[in-house]
């Protein structure tokens, strides 16, 4: 794994007394895949709410490639590439697939400071379609509406349009949900496929995801970090199997 990226040191979050986040610690690694599981109600979604500052800290430390984030909002956070996966309601479905590409590719020419001459604009953006897609396996579809294309085609869609924004760290917050088995396949081919080249955070209850594709997996439960470390350290650990898999369920993928 890389050198730390994202650091949280004694994360809380407090709402009207009730602490959702107690005292986490997070280390993201450049180039990893980084999975934050744990059951409903253990501050999964807070925490990358915390993260992406969309919600205020109670206490705590943020820091990113070294620098002290903590005071940053959500659009400084999001300005240094920490990027929240779209959700699908995001994409345009009476769009091709290229069109809802080049609407990212246009946000991300807004934010930068570089200014194109249109044609050469015009042309970075084609090639730069191309690629997304054929990273994300949906070159064929390029010319599909969004509408058209299958639930699972669509989350690969959802990913490319992230990718477009260059995202230093990508959250994503249950990739898999809702998918058949052919997708979830497919939606983590395009996951793996990220490591060593992109820095992706993800909560997914998935676990044979998690096995098969993180570099390192977070356990939360009651808001506090119970067990981190590889698959086969956390599905061994007792208070994960009580907390999380159930003592009577031993993993299967270790
Ligand atoms: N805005 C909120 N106000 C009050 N309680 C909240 C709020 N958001 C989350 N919680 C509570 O914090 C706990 C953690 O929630 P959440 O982070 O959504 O868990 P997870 O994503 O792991 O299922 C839950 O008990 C939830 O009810
Ligand atoms: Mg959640």
């Amino acid at each position: 794994m890389g050198p730390i990226v994202l650091e949280a040191k004694s994360l809380r979050k407090e709402f009207a007394g009730f602490v959702a986040v107690d005292g986490v610690d997070l280390q993201v690694h450049g180039g990893s895949i980084h999975a934050l599981i744990g059951p409903n109600g253990a501050g999964k979604t807070t925490t990358f709410n915390l993260l992406t500052k969309f919600i205020s800290l109670t206490a705590g430390q943020l820091s990113f490639k070294g620098i002290d984030v903590t005071g940053y909002g959500p659009a400084a956070i999001a300005k240094l590439g920490i990027v929240r996966s779209f959700q699908i309601s995001a994409i345009f479905p009476s769009l091709t697939l290229a069109e809802n590409l080049q609407i990212a590719l246009q946000l991300l020419e807004k934010k930068s400071f570089v200014f194109w001459r249109k044609s050469e604009f015009n042309d970075w953006t084609r090639s730069r379609i191309d690629e997304l897609l054929t990273q994300v396996g949906l070159a064929q579809d390029a010319n599909m509406t969004a509408g058209e294309i299958s639930y699972g085609k669509r989350r690969a869609l959802e990913i490319a349009t992230t990718l477009a924004l260059e995202p230093e760290l990508m959250l994503l917050d249950e990739p898999m949900s809702g998918l058949g088995l052919e997708d979830i396949e497919r939606i983590s081919g395009i996951i793996a496929g990220f490591k060593g080249k992109k820095t992706v955070l993800m909560v997914e209850h998935n676990l044979s995801v998690v096995a098969n594709i993180s570099d390192k997996i977070t356990v939360l439960a009651r808001g506090k970090k119970i067990a981190e470390g590889a698959y086969a350290d956390i599905a061994q650990n007792d208070e994960v199997q009580t907390a999380y898999l159930g003592t009577a369920h031993k993993a299967s993928h270790a």
